[in-house]
């Protein structure tokens, strides 16, 4: 049998207060059936827009409810204890999904007081793959100038924006499956989750 083709991986996740928790799911779940081995952590307002946008009729966690948990770990807020916390712990790659506004600047600006920002921090000053995907419409200059800030500090931002030339119609899990398959072309692990530019 093939090996599952992110087999042996080790991948972050971040799950912050932006908007979309149902794409992080789409990549968590995604990411475990490639075969990845996760390190999850969700900011205080992430467990919020969880609550609110996953609501689970029997109680069970929205976000990862249902998913193999043994390839998922999760970690407290600010448990610095968390292997990915420090340089020394090989890590494949690091997605924020979805980022907030807050810890977009708070990764511009070095402030790593949470898991999730001194996760981001590690990868950026270790130069391994950071992938940001960062939700707030319209965008002020102030975020424009953080999304910067990071993309010059070797990040890589995937705004969750729409294909059109996908022809998804209104199917929303077409949209998601679009924007997670390039949140995984850039962890290295392939997908054939749409067709490409080129095979339409
Ligand atoms: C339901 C809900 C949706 C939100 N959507 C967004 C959003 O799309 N983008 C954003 O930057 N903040 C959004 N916020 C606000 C953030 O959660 C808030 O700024 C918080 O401080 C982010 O903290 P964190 O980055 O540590 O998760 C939302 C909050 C809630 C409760």
């Amino acid at each position: 049998m093939e090996p599952a083709a992110g087999a042996g991986k080790t991948i972050a996740v971040g799950v912050t207060g932006g908007s979309g928790a149902i794409l992080a799911r789409r990549v968590l779940e995604l990411l475990i059936g490639a075969g990845c081995r996760i390190h999850l952590a969700r900011s205080r307002a992430g467990r919020m827009v969880v609550h609110d946008e996953l609501p689970s009729p029997d109680g069970s966690d929205g976000l990862t409810g249902g998913l193999r948990t043994d390839a998922l770990r999760e970690w407290g807020e600010r448990d610095f204890h968390a292997p990915f916390a420090s340089g020394s712990h090989p890590i494949d790659g690091m997605v924020i999904v979805p980022c907030s506004m807050t810890t977009l600047g708070a990764i511009a600006h070095g402030i790593s007081d949470n898991l999730i920002r001194r996760g981001a921090d590690v990868m950026l000053k270790e130069r391994r793959p950071l992938i940001l995907v960062p939700r707030e419409t319209p965008l002020s200059s102030i975020h424009l100038r953080n999304m910067l800030e990071v993309s010059q500090a070797g990040a890589l931002i995937i705004p969750p924006v729409l294909t059109f030339y996908q022809h998804p119609g209104s199917d929303v899990s077409a949209q998601l499956d679009f924007i997670a398959s390039r949140i995984l072309d850039h962890l290295a692990i392939p997908n054939d989750l749409f067709r490409r530019w080129g095979e339409i």
